[in-house]
């Protein structure tokens, strides 16, 4: 099992995982060798899929301007009323602690439908297990009794439907069983849980997608939550709409996770159908322009729905688009939950460029040897456009674009290429902006293919390369 530095949605009750990863961030790993860019080969159109959040949106309404939401043509949403202030410890500490748990996930529902995107429930966080509760806590059937956990599906189904919260709904069955502190109970206890629960929201609110297991480890051979999952939803009948894991170890790579994820399937004897949903995915160390372009490019690769994780804790953990935005007092001692005065961090500006500039059509890429450097590539009618990132790391690598012909440039000559830098800091509240124009440099090519090099001297800059077609 994957002991994932920290399981999300607590962060701040754990001690200072961000900072231990912003001091070991670069000596970790280095890069080198080329991304690959085939112009030849199409993906097809551009559907921002790693645009989304856990949490990260405030639960006043129109807090956070929508023009930050359009930006980056935010599409996901995932929350539970977590890390609220009693009463709203959810369904276990009492019905008014449950009450104000799910007024706060409703109100994030409807930021999140008002800003197009779907959300995803949370259901571990209303019954009240965020992580912070006590060890003789009560989770869904202890001793063989299920009668709590029948009692709050039933109170939550009526409550969704009286508030009429059932369009663009998926719902996280239970988050993270096997992560530290959501699940402190045996596997088997989740299992039962799992295909009781699944049939009952099947029978009673169809309206929703399941999504599942929802691991804090990615696909694993030899990993029992996993094998033992795909065993049970086989046997059981139970297979999820969207097949949801996090990828928040700051190791993995999504090529080897949907693979593997293949491969327990086909064991299973289960169908290969079914989207994958990364709902967490980048560690904190990750959320700075490079690693935010490395995970796109990685999650776009093989068209994986992505959800920011979310690092900040108590109110914080509601606000700042899960890292995208800062505000006066971001991080401080005078923080206030309520406060607006947005503005865009190192990152959003990725966000940004990748939703709103890098129109076309997607085509086919490969990361580097190590893996350490990615790139997503789009051809549009003006301009190939593309966002390269290396995993919070340092090395001289390159990119290789294959094929000049296929999108009419002749096989040999000089290439203008126009670079723009997307910086970024530990500071992950600073504002910025926009990118950092780098001016045009012309490279010469011959064979219809061209190479050039990368600098990444810091484990912060994302870079987007652009020449016209
Ligand atoms: C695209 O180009 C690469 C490299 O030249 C080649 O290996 C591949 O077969 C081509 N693919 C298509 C679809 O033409
Ligand atoms: C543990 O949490 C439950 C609510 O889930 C509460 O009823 C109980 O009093 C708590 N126990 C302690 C020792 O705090
Ligand atoms: C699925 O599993 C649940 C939990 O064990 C059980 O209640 C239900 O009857 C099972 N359904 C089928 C079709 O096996
Ligand atoms: C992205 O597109 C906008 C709107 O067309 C444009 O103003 C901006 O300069 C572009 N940004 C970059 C970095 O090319």
């Amino acid at each position: 099992m994957l002991l994932s530095p920290i399981p999300l949605v607590v962060a701040v009750a754990f001690a200072a995982p961000a900072q231990i990863e912003e001091g070991a961030r670069i000596a970790k790993r280095s890069v080198t060798g080329n991304a690959i860019v085939f112009l030849n080969t199409s993906t097809g159109a551009p559907q921002h899929l790693a645009s989304g959040l856990i949490y990260g949106e405030p639960d006043t309404a129109n807090q956070i301007p929508s023009q930050f939401y359009s930006d980056i043509d935010f599409n996901y949403g995932r929350a539970g009323g977590a890390q609220i202030p009693s009463p709203g410890l959810g369904w276990i500490w009492g019905l008014a602690e449950y009450e104000n748990r799910f007024t706060s996930a409703l109100s994030n529902y409807k930021t999140t439908r008002q800003n197009g995107g779907k959300f995803v429930f949370l259901l571990h966080d209303l019954w009240g297990a965020d992580g912070s509760e006590n060890s003789t806590a009560p989770f869904p059937g202890d001793d063989g009794d299920w009668s709590s956990w029948d009692e709050f599906l039933t109170t939550w189904i009526s409550d969704m439907n009286a508030n009429e919260a059932t369009t663009g709904l998926v719902i996280d069955i239970w988050n993270e069983p096997d992560g530290i502190g959501f699940w402190k109970r045996t596997s088997a206890q989740w299992l039962q849980m799992w295909g009781r629960t699944y049939y009952r929201l099947r029978a009673d609110f169809g309206v929703a997608e399941i999504s599942g297991p929802t691991l804090a480890s990615p696909p694993s051979l030899t990993d029992t939550w996993w094998t033992d999952f795909m065993s049970f939803v086989k046997s059981n009948g139970s297979v999820p709409d969207q097949y949801a894991w996090h990828m928040e170890s700051g190791g993995n790579d999504m090529q080897s996770a949907v693979a593997t994820w293949q491969t327990l399937l086909a064991d299973a004897g289960l169908p290969q159908t079914g989207a994958v949903s990364i709902n967490e995915y980048a560690t904190y160390a990750e959320q700075v322009p490079c690693g935010g372009a490395w995970w796109i490019a990685q999650l776009e690769r093989v068209n994986a729905i992505g959800l920011r994780g979310n690092w900040l804790g108590t109110y914080a953990l509601h606000d700042f688009l899960a890292g995208l935005l800062g505000k006066p007092n971001a991080g401080t001692s005078a923080y206030s939950a309520t406060a607006t005065g947005y503005w865009p961090a190192a990152e959003f500006q990725v966000y940004k460029y990748y939703a709103q500039n890098m129109t076309g059509y997607r085509v086919q890429t490969t990361p580097t040897p190590d893996l350490n450097g990615d790139i997503y590539a789009t051809v549009g009618t003006d301009k190939v456009r593309l966002l390269v990132g290396a995993r919070i790391t340092t090395g001289t690598w390159g990119v290789l674009l294959e094929d000049m012909t296929a999108i009419g440039l002749p096989a040999s000559g000089t290439l203008e290429i126009q670079t723009w830098a997307f910086t970024g800091s530990s500071d992950h509240f600073a504002e910025v902006d926009a990118p950092t124009n780098l001016g045009i440099y012309g490279h010469e090519y011959t064979g219809g293919t061209l190479e050039f090099p990368i600098f990444q001297t810091d484990g912060y800059t994302a870079y987007a390369f652009e020449f016209a077609v």
